[in-house]
């Protein structure tokens, strides 16, 4: 019996990354899907559970993908809407990398150590990997925000967030790198979460700062997110605060996105998004 991925997506071409970590992962094969919304998915999703006998559904699994979190999101629900009884699939939902990555980055640093009581940073983090990465802080038991150049766009993601997981993050705008710097002030944690190649931070900022003690950026195209961190730091010291780049936890968050393909296959009916995906890297850590 083949291990059957659907990897679906939103964008029109689905994202190459993806399929190669579908079958890094252990697919035997990855269909994949692009311009997959909530009202065709439908028989993408009947294909999937009305196939194959009950014993051997768990061959077949679904993989959501895609750069918009909310798209994601909302085809992630429509997917398992489809599912009763046992007609249905394990499925992940993980838009550009949001789960694996945030996952990875805020297991790192909260190794071996407690994060409940500080205060952590989220700097642009409206994107799928900064939102993400604020919900796993907060599990941690700290108080997060999370910083736009538009307010509205902070809030909004805040305003999802709450609305999916039940979770408190402060939408703050900060439009320059100084404006970001202010938001880390009396701060522990700072999660980098700026797109490709978006400065976000000088590095006087972060080491004039005596509150910070951790630092991740997620951002591995120069030039990075956070100046003076490099792309493959590793809970390195620096000016003592603990940093890692995005290549020093990108391990990690490869082997967990494989992983948790992998665990697709083990059964019919996992559902695999934040909590899950953050318990597996907690693990892998
Ligand atoms: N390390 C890994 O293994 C790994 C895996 C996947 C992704 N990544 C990286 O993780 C980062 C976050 O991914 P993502 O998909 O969540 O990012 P994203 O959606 O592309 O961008 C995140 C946010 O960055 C802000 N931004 C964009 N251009 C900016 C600029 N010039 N200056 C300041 N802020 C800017 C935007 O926020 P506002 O418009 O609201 O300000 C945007 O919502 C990316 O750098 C991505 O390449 C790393």
């Amino acid at each position: 019996m083949k291990k059957l991925l659907l990897q679906l997506d939103p964008d029109p071409i689905p994202a190459t990354f993806d399929t190669v970590v579908g079958y890094d992962g252990g697919a035997d094969h990855v269909v994949t899907y692009g311009s997959i919304d909530p009202d065709n998915v439908q028989w993408i999703t009947d294909g999937a559970i009305f196939t194959r006998a009950p014993k051997e559904k768990r061959y077949t699994a679904i993989f959501v993908g895609g750069s918009s979190m909310a798209k994601g999101e909302a085809l992630f629900k429509a997917v398992k809407k489809k599912f009763f009884a046992d007609f249905r699939v394990s499925v992940m939902l993980d838009s550009n990398g949001s789960n694996t990555t945030a996952a990875a980055g805020v297991a790192v640093m909260a190794k071996n150590r407690s994060l409940a009581g500080k205060k952590a940073v989220v700097l642009a983090g409206t994107g799928p990997v900064g939102m993400r990465a604020a919900v796993m802080l907060v599990r941690e038991g700290a108080t997060v925000a999370l910083t736009s150049r538009k307010m509205e766009r902070a809030q909004a993601s805040c305003d999802q967030i709450r609305e999916r997981f039940g979770l408190t993050v402060t939408p703050v705008q900060a439009v320059s790198n100084e404006e970001r710097a202010q938001t880390l002030r009396d701060a522990h944690v700072c999660f980098a979460a700026g797109a490709a190649a978006a400065p976000l931070l000088d590095k006087a900022h972060w080491q004039a700062n005596p509150t910070l003690e951790l630092i991740a950026d997620a951002n591995a195209t120069p030039p990075l997110g956070v100046d003076g961190v490099e792309m493959f730091d590793k809970a390195k010291d620096r000016d003592g605060k603990i940093v890692w780049g995005a290549i020093g936890f990108g391990a990690l968050k490869l082997a967990v996105h494989r992983a948790c393909i992998g665990k697709l296959f083990e059964a019919n009916d996992l559902v695999l998004d934040a909590e899950e995906i953050y318990a597996v890297a907690k693990e892998m850590a």
